[in-house]
């Protein structure tokens, strides 16, 4: 099936997450990288336990929150200032390099192009900026909108209400294994970003292609 409809996660298939830590990985020595995981981990752990409790907050209280937690746990949590540097470079992400080349070729073919994602529509306004990505992107769908996180099929439901299109004539890529099991359950055709040779997962919600880098898209 081919698709005129892209929608495109944004922390982990845009925006390189590990990017904050990179650049101030002097400072942080040999725990940054570790640090950087747990980080993203808990990021997300709490995107889907709030969501069980029903208490949201967003997604960028939820990133200072594990922040804190990765800072802690990895023993540099006194330094606030080491906090406040990260949290800035975490608000101004790099985008992948591949990324602006393929999103513009895309849409050089026609091709309807959104971000769909956890991130509060400040911090993705301010990432999408600093990934150089402002000109290439049509809509951008924040969960914040409706206070629900991925992988409520609510969150998908966004997209097809908000372009009248059929999920099914939608190509939804993400990097995060789980947010395609969510969007592959809600209908959209779906590709799996593998960038760093994850086991597969979620096997009951198969992405229909799977490709190490948005190039191959
Ligand atoms: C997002 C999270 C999953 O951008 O990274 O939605």
């Amino acid at each position: 099936m081919t698709a005129s409809a892209y929608v495109f996660d944004a922390y982990g298939t845009l925006l390189d997450v590990h990017a904050a830590v990179r650049k101030h990985s002097d400072a942080l020595g040999p725990a940054g990288a570790k640090m950087s995981q747990v980080w993203r981990q808990k990021q997300l752990e709490y995107s889907w336990v709030r969501s069980l409790m029903g208490s949201y907050a967003d997604f960028w209280r939820l990133t200072e929150d594990a922040l804190d937690y990765a800072l802690e746990a990895s023993d540099l949590g006194a330094d606030s200032q080491l906090r406040q540097v990260l949290l800035d470079a975490y608000w101004t992400l790099d985008a992948y390099p591949e990324v602006p080349s393929v999103l513009e070729k895309l849409r050089n073919n026609g091709a309807r192009i959104a971000i769909l994602s956890n991130g509060s529509p400040e911090m993705l306004s301010a990432a999408i900026d600093s990934g150089g990505l402002r000109d290439m992107i049509d809509d951008v769908f924040s969960v914040d909108a409706i206070k629900q996180y991925k992988t409520a099929p609510e969150v998908y439901r966004m997209v097809t209400n908000s372009w009248d299109m059929p999920a099914d004539e939608i190509s939804f890529q993400s990097s995060n294994r789980w947010d395609v099991a969510g969007a592959q359950k809600f209908g959209f055709q779906t590709v799996w970003i593998n960038r760093t040779e994850q086991p597969d997962e979620y096997k009951n919600y198969q992405p229909d292609r799977v490709i190490p880098t948005l190039n191959e898209l």
